[in-house]
């Protein structure tokens, strides 16, 4: 039998290993689907508007696969928001370490994206359907296939037999997809249960199918609603169009000066990072992103350029008259949400004071225009390298045969940034299980199972090996 007390160095390529581990996976995985499919029947929606009811339900089904996988305290846990509202569900789970021992820190978030039109979906967001390889629902991917990754490496590892030489706490957040508004406080009161030496992060996404990533960097956002007003109240448009313009066309004139003419943003003042070192090859963009044949691309320079190192500008919302609902009026006042994404490097405030110093100077006609602030997330870049970096890097190549990329990414995840002020040494591994293909926010999300068997692997080897690892692996 494999003594499983001695410490694992070189576990991640020890063929004997894998192969006893990617059994133990094997075996394990139609009833971790099955859990994962529990998950994402639980509409856990964080957005205001929703029944939060949900959020609390999916928190208990956390909590309990987590008992289930013998951590002894088990915590579901809330912190205050600044504006003094109760912060969403997050599940606490852990098993100190053993003295001397390194402390792994496995994080997933239990909320999802709000569903959208279910008319755009092929099937009910909530009811899980496997269709060939892949699992469609909301949250299959982003994020609950995180948790089980967590709780499948877990469940691999006690089954191998032994015990693991490492504490693991996992921690399950309720919230991420409203930005995280009370993860500053639960820092602050409940530091000491999240302390660790390695921190893995199971909410990004991998370079395709077949081949892993580990992610290097992510860019940080800044949104918020811009308001452009013109008149004191609608008037008609026949009488009085002419000499003035309507707040549609206004605020779209002012929406057309936030980039150039080639797409690129065209706010001054905003950081660029260096070029990646990898690029995502145009054809493979195009066809992940959909993008219609015919309609160019924006901006300059390389694709994964664009994606992660520079900044990138969206109109989210737009608050105007609906066409159903049109008059022949001139309307007064219109207003678009604007969703700043910021490049590692690139300060919030000042990437925000440079869009609100640009929409105010570019006010067209003099109209009125006012920036409400929205929310603020700061980008990740990962410390050069480290020797849990190589760990998961090895990791990666025996789960699946093929030496990882490392990448970036254009999504965020904030309280990234938040976590590493807290534990300035902690080692930060961002991975994932989504692929460019996993459709995260949008319909017809899905997780690729084939994937996630490989994800489950990697990180029951990944522990087994940051186990080996001696003093501070940072
Ligand atoms: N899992 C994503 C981040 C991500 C996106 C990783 C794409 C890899 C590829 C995460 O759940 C997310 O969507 N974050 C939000 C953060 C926001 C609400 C502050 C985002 O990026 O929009
Ligand atoms: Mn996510």
């Amino acid at each position: 039998m494999t003594d499983t007390t001695t410490p694992a160095a070189g576990a991640a390529s020890d063929p004997d290993q894998v192969r006893a581990l990617r059994a133990h996976v094997d075996a394990l995985f139609p009833a971790l689907q099955t859990d994962l499919e529990a998950l994402v029947r639980i509409p856990s929606v964080s957005a205001a508007a929703f029944d939060q009811a949900h959020v609390a339900a999916s928190a208990e089904a956390v909590a309990a696969l987590l008992r289930g996988v013998g951590l002894p305290d088990v915590h579901i846990l809330r912190s205050a928001r600044p504006d003094g509202a109760p912060g969403a569900p997050a599940v606490v789970a852990r098993r100190p370490a053993p003295e001397g021992a390194p402390t792994v820190l496995l994080y997933a978030h239990h909320d999802v994206q709000p569903p959208g039109d279910a008319a755009t979906w092929d099937t009910d967001p909530f009811e899980p359907v496997q269709v060939g390889e892949r699992l469609f629902g909301r949250g299959a991917a982003d994020d609950k296939a995180g948790v089980m990754a967590h709780v499948g490496a877990l469940r691999a590892l006690s089954a191998l037999g032994g015990e693991l030489a490492v504490g693991v706490t996992v921690f399950v957040e309720g919230e991420e997809e409203s930005g995280s508004p009370s993860f500053h406080r639960f820092l602050t009161e409940h530091r000491d249960l999240l302390a660790a030496d390695v921190i893995v992060v199971a909410d990004s996404t991998n370079w395709k199918v077949g081949v892993p990533a580990l992610t290097t960097s992510l860019r940080g956002l800044v949104d918020g609603v811009i308001e452009v007003e013109v008149l004191g109240h609608a008037v008609h448009s026949g009488m009085f169009g002419g000499p003035v313009l309507d707040a549609n066309t206004l605020l779209a004139r002012l929406v057309a000066t936030l980039h150039d003419d080639a797409g690129e943003v065209a706010v001054a003042g905003l950081v660029v990072a260096p070029e990646p070192e990898v690029d995502y090859d145009e054809a493979a963009f195009r066809a992940d992103a959909s993008v219609l044949d015919g309609v160019a691309l924006a901006g300059t320079g390389s694709i994964a350029g664009r994606l992660w190192t520079k900044p990138a500008l969206s109109v989210i919302g737009i608050d105007a008259t609906s066409v159903a609902h049109a008059s022949n009026t001139i309307a007064p006042r219109a207003a678009a949400k604007l969703s700043l994404r910021i490049p590692p490097g690139q300060d919030p405030q000042a990437a925000e004071d440079a869009l609100r110093a640009h929409l105010e100077a570019h006010a067209p006609f003099g109209a009125r225009v006012t920036w409400r602030p929205g929310e603020q997330g700061k980008a990740f870049h990962a410390a050069e390298d480290s020797p849990a970096m190589r760990a998961a890097r090895a990791a990666f190549a025996a789960a699946w045969g093929t030496d990882p990329v490392d990448i970036g990414v254009g999504g965020s995840i904030p309280f990234i940034a938040d976590l590493l002020e807290q534990f300035p040494a902690a080692a930060i591994l961002v991975t994932g299980v989504e692929d460019p293909d996993s459709r995260a926010h949008g319909a017809n999300e899905s997780v690729h199972l084939g994937e996630l068997r490989k994800v489950v692997l990697a990180e029951a080897l990944l522990l087994r090996q940051v186990a080996g690892l001696t003093g501070a692996p940072a």
